[in-house]
C-alpha cells in the first residue's frame, strides 16, 4: 500500500516553495509514496514587497501569535490519514510566520496532525531557534509527534543578512544590493541541495523508523545554528514580549508605538548587538559548556 504524506507550507516569496519541492523530489521518485502539498491561504494576503509600515504592522500579532483568518483546506487533506506530515515554516518576528501559526491554531490542525509524525523544515535568515521551541508546542498541542526538523538560513555575517534580507522584503527582489553585497536568504546552492535531507527523511520513512533522523540531519549540517544567534534570540525575545504588549494595549496610538518599536530595533541590531557581540567574545571562554548545551537543545527535534 502507498504512503501518504501531507506537505504544509506558506511561501510569500516563493522561496520556501523551492526548498520544499527540491527536499520532497526523493519521495516524488518512489512508487510507493503519494505526496499531497497545502498551500496555506489567508483570508487577506500579506502583499509582497513589504511596506515598510506594513511589515511594523505586522509585530505585535506576529510574536503575540494572534491568529488570522484562513481559507479552508481541501476536504480530503482533512479525511486521509497520512503516514507523515512535513511542516515547512518562516520566521516572523522569532516567531512561526501568521499563517502557519493561524493553521497551527485553527480547528483544522489537530484533524491533520493528531497523531501524525511530523518534520519541520524552516526557512529563514537565520534566527529560528525559539521560534522552533514555539512550534514544538504548538504541535503538542495538536497531538502531533515532532520527529525531526532541517533549518535552511541564510549563512552570510548576521548583519549582512539584515541589509540584504531588508533590500529583498522591502524591494521584492532576491538580488545583490547595489551589485556588491551577497543574495539575501538562502543560497541557490543550499536551495537546489535540499534533497538531500528528503532523502533522509525518506529513509526513516521507508523503515517507520524516525530514532535517528535528528541525527543524521546534524550530521549532514541541516540544523545551521551558531551561539550569538541564539543568545540574540533569546534576549529580543524578551524585549519582544515587552514591546508587543505595549503596542497591543492601545489601538489609538498603534503607528506612533510601531515608530518606536523601529527605532529601538535599529538601535538594537546597530547599536546594542556590536556591544553584546564584544562581551560575549570577552566572556566566551567562561561559558563554552553553556553555549554548547543550548546548541544541543535548540538542535534537538524535541
Ligand atoms: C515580517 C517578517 C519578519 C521576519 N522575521 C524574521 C526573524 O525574526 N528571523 C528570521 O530568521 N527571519 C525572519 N524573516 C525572514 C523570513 O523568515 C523568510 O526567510 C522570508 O520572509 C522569506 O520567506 P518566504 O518563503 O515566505 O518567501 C522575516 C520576514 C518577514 C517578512
Amino acid at each position: 500500500m502507498k504512503k501518504n504524506i501531507l506537505v504544509i507550507y506558506y511561501s510569500q516569496t516563493g522561496q520556501l516553495k523551492d526548498i520544499v519541492y527540491n527536499l520532497l523530489q526523493p519521495f516524488e521518485r518512489e512508487d510507493d509514496f503519494n505526496v499531497d502539498y497545502y498551500n496555506i491561504c489567508p483570508e487577506k494576503p500579506y502583499e509582497f514587497p513589504w511596506s515598510n509600515s506594513a511589515f511594523f504592522d505586522v509585530f505585535p500579532e506576529s510574536f503575540q501569535q494572534i491568529p488570522t483568518a484562513i481559507k479552508a483546506p481541501n476536504q480530503d487533506f482533512l479525511r486521509q490519514e497520512y503516514d507523515l506530515v512535513i511542516l515547512a515554516y518562516q520566521i516572523w518576528f522569532l516567531t512561526p510566520s501568521i499563517p502557519i501559526n493561524s493553521f497551527l491554531k485553527s480547528e483544522y490542525a489537530s484533524q491533520i496532525l493528531n497523531g501524525r509524525k511530523v518534520v519541520t523544515v524552516i526557512g529563514c535568515r537565520n534566527m529560528w531557534a525559539k521560534s522552533q521551541e514555539k512550534m514544538r508546542k504548538l504541535i503538542a498541542e495538536a497531538k502531533g509527534e515532532l520527529v525531526g526538523n532541517v533549518a535552511f538560513v541564510d549563512r552570510h555575517l548576521n548583519h549582512i543578512s539584515v541589509i540584504t534580507i531588508v533590500h529583498w522584503m522591502m524591494g521584492g527582489k532576491k538580488n545583490r544590493k547595489f551589485g556588491v553585497f551577497p543574495k539575501p536568504g538562502v543560497s541557490d546552492e543550499d536551495i537546489d541541495n535540499a534533497s538531500q535531507f528528503g532523502e533522509l527523511i525518506l529513509s526513516s520513512s521507508k523503515s517507520n523508523d524516525y530514532t535517528t533522523l535528528q541525527k543524521s540531519i546534524i550530521e549532514k549540517g541541516g540544523v545551521n545554528i551558531k551561539s550569538f544567534v541564539i543568545l540574540m534570540d533569546e534576549k529580543a525575545n524578551k524585549m519582544f514580549n515587552i514591546w508587543s504588549k505595549f503596542v497591543l494595549k492601545n489601538k489609538q496610538s498603534r503607528r506612533l508605538k510601531l515608530k518606536f518599536f523601529k527605532v529601538y530595533l535599529i538601535i538594537a541590531i546597530w547599536v546594542l548587538s556590536p556591544i553584546v557581540y564584544v562581551l560575549f567574545l570577552v566572556t566566551y571562554l567562561f561559558r563554552i559548556k553553556r553555549i554548547n548545551e543550548k546548541k544541543v537543545y535548540y538542535s534537538k527535534a524535541n
